[in-house]
């Protein structure tokens, strides 16, 4: 069911300090400017690699989700995988018949390429919080 690895997203306290470590540190050339999702509760950048991006994420607000991933890894790190999958609704009712916990309402929400999206949390995924999303068409 599930499709390409689409991006892994890293938290970061400061996405500025991240971009400069994939441009200098791994020579990445083709990075996103640092932009607002204020209903998401977060600022994103991308990383543009051949197959696939890194997804940078800086807590946007008080009340982003970001802020308690932060508090117990204050550096950063590694905070969800996201993979496209064909249809969002037939996605999540899937992951749900087979047991799996879809956060929040379960309504999709418009993530940051424009495509909805809902996540999985990771008590029922082997401990990584999934991100699935519907398919850019125009990728395709
Ligand atoms: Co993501």
């Amino acid at each position: 069911m599930i499709g390409r690895l689409n991006h892994v997203g890293i938290a970061t306290p400061s996405i500025e300090e991240s971009q400069a470590l994939y441009r200098d540190l791994f020579g990445a050339n083709e990075i996103t400017p640092r932009t607002a999702i204020p209903e998401q509760g977060v600022w994103v950048s991308f990383v543009n690699l051949p197959n696939a991006q890194i997804e940078l994420i800086e807590p946007y607000g008080d009340a982003s989700p970001l802020h308690a991933f932060l508090a117990k890894t204050p550096k950063g790190g590694q905070h969800h995988v996201c993979f496209e999958v064909p249809d969002i609704l037939a996605a999540r009712d899937e992951m749900r018949d087979k047991g799996a916990a879809v956060l929040g309402t379960g309504e999709p929400r418009m993530g940051a390429h424009g495509v909805p999206v809902i996540f999985l949390h990771p008590k029922g995924t082997g401990g990584v919080l999934v991100e699935l999303m519907q398919e850019p068409a125009a990728d395709h």
